[in-house]
């Protein structure tokens, strides 16, 4: 009989790492609610039209969308993102501005799966609409920076550039289509170009680094304003101390972007994979969703590769689970029964072992368990109304009455 694995490209993630995600994703609640963000929880699908807007041309949605048509015959999509679905509900529930999200969870995109790279992948995130001061930008790829360096790593660039305005943009994809036209360039590069040439300074192609490398720079291209306004952002992460690189030839993998764009790289880890979060300015993303014209900045950082560059600069490790107590009871379980759930309301946390097993087998079982002391229930006990309490890092024993076990150990894990 053939039995069942997870789908190809995601996995289960099991206890005890499980804990390192929840504290994660703590963490970087801490730090968006310290900034004035409120958490947004958004469907995992939606009408697959809401991530048409980040761009035909775009991997995103021409090749990975695990799109469906539900039972009524409509079209949806699992999110592929958030700024999508965050830009919707913004235009369906029309908070008050400056509007600050924060949020958490699974994404899915249909790629070729590798170490970092994944089907199903889960993301934090943060979303910034109504405010186009250039400050704005700074206090969002800032917030990320530190969230990152907060985890302890350390060994991460920052990169930064800006696709400018409107007028910048399109006279740049006119000299940047030409030179393109002119480059020995991937099939499938040849027909992006065509339709949309800064989309081919994002190929990973072998075959199209070079002509990237070559390419004209969007710097050259920009308005005056838009010139002025990213020499205000570069100045605001200077009075920060927040060093980065400007990097010309980063337009991320998404259309919706206009002037700021950011990503946050792990030196750590390998090229296919070291980007560890990114995003920017989308001006022009909630009048193309059908609201009306309204500035928007944010991030999203991917967490299954955040700890893969935890894993490899061995930091924000899983600390050992401790449990206060483990309960030994080698009697007919009634003890254990009861002890374990006097013992949870009090706010003691305590496991137990199963099955009518020896002394030797239980004291393995709560070696093996971590917890700060056992809790070992005999005939002797029984019959006397007691517990043995058992250090299990001095291998300190003494006998409490049972009346009186939970103030014991509350006292005594108070001084630990
Ligand atoms: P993105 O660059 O597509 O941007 O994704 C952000 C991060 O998600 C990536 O840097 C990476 O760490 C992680 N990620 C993406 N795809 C995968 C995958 N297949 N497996 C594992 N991790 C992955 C966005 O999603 C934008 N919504 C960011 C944004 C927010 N821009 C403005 N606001």
């Amino acid at each position: 009989m053939s039995s069942f694995k997870s789908p190809r490209g995601v996995r289960d993630i099991l206890p005890p790492e499980t804990a390192r995600w929840r504290a994660l994703e703590s963490q970087f609640a801490g730090v968006c609610e310290r900034a004035g963000y409120g958490e947004l929880v958004s469907p995992m699908f939606e009408d697959a039209g809401v991530f048409a807007r980040l761009g035909e041309d775009t991997a995103v949605v021409s090749k990975e969308m695990y799109d469906f048509f539900d039972k009524k015959g409509r079209r949806m999509a699992l999110r592929p993102e958030l700024t999508a679905s965050a830009a919707r509900a913004f235009i369906e529930h029309h908070p008050e501005v400056p509007w600050k999200v924060w949020y958490s969870g699974p994404q899915f995109r249909y790629e070729q799966p590798q170490a970092g790279r994944y089907r199903q992948f889960m993301q934090v995130g943060i979303e910034l609409f109504g405010v186009d001061d250039p400050h704005s930008d700074v206090e969002v790829i800032a917030l990320g920076w530190e969230f990152l360096r907060s985890l302890g790593l350390q060994d991460m660039t920052l990169l930064v550039n800006t696709l400018g305005d409107s007028e910048s943009r399109s006279a740049y994809a006119g000299v940047l289509g030409d030179y393109l036209a002119e480059s020995e360039l991937s099939e499938a590069s040849v027909e992006t170009a065509l339709k949309n040439p800064l989309r081919v300074l994002d190929s990973k192609r072998e075959q199209d680094q070079q002509v990237i490398a070559g390419a004209p720079s969007c710097l050259d291209h920009l308005t005056s304003e838009a010139a002025d306004r990213f020499a205000a952002v570069r100045s605001g992460l200077d009075a920060l101390g927040i060093s980065y690189e400007v990097s010309p030839r980063l337009v991320r993998g998404l259309d919706y972007y206009t002037h700021t764009a950011f990503e946050y790289v792990s030196n750590s880890l390998t090229s296919a994979q070291n980007a560890l979060g990114g995003g920017g300015r989308y001006d022009g993303l909630i009048e193309a969703l059908g609201g009306t014209s309204t500035a928007g900045i944010g991030f999203a950082l991917g967490a299954d590769r955040i700890l893969l560059a935890c894993d490899t600069e061995e930091t924000f490790l899983l600390s050992e689970t401790l449990l206060d107590v483990f309960i030994v009871d080698i009697t007919d379980g009634q003890a254990a029964l009861t002890l374990s759930q006097e013992l949870r309301s009090a706010g003691i946390s305590a496991d137990r072992a199963w099955g009518s097993r020896s002394l030797k087998a239980q004291m393995k079982a709560a070696n093996r368990s971590n917890a700060r002391f056992a809790l070992i229930v005999g005939t002797d006990e029984q019959a006397s109304g007691t517990v043995s309490v058992k250090d299990l890092e001095t291998s300190q024993q003494t006998q409490i009455s049972q009346d009186a076990i939970v103030e014991h150990l509350q006292s005594r894990l108070k001084q630990l």
